[in-house]
């Protein structure tokens, strides 16, 4: 088993029912600032409604990935007024704490929140992609 097949099966992939196809994965690793995201969980990325929530030790937060055509948009799923985290809904984020929307690139729809989600870049690593940390 290649190092990169051993980390997809450490990541644990749970789809939760709902109207938006959101998966969690868990136990992925953080090298050299970057997060690598292996081949198989991305193709649960069919469309835009579709996102991960990635998990990883050193990470500054919970991740949130979706694909808009042949881009990745990873957001901090934090919401920038108190901290909460986000909730994917097909078209935003919405935040349960205060209200605060956010819609799909992260920009403020409705406050209390004024600033948009922080983005990372994504970018083609092997098979899969890296979320750029740093
Ligand atoms: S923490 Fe999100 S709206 Fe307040």
């Amino acid at each position: 088993m290649t190092r990169r097949r051993a980390l997809a099966a450490m990541a644990v992939a749970t789809l939760l029912p709902g109207c938006v196809h959101q998966a969690h994965v868990v136990v992925l690793p953080v090298q050299g600032g970057r997060m690598h995201v292996p081949r198989e969980p991305l193709a649960q990325l069919r469309g835009p409604a579709d996102v991960l929530f990635l998990r990883a030790a050193g990470a500054p937060g919970p991740i949130a990935l979706r694909r808009q055509g042949s881009q990745y948009i990873a957001l901090l799923a934090l919401c920038t007024h108190r901290g909460c985290e986000v909730q994917a809904l097909p078209q935003s984020y919405d935040c349960p704490c205060h209200g605060s929307r956010y819609d799909l690139a992260g920009e403020v729809l409705d406050g209390p929140a004024e600033r948009p989600l922080p983005s990372f870049r994504v970018v083609p690593d092997g098979e899969g992609v890296a979320i750029v940390l740093e």
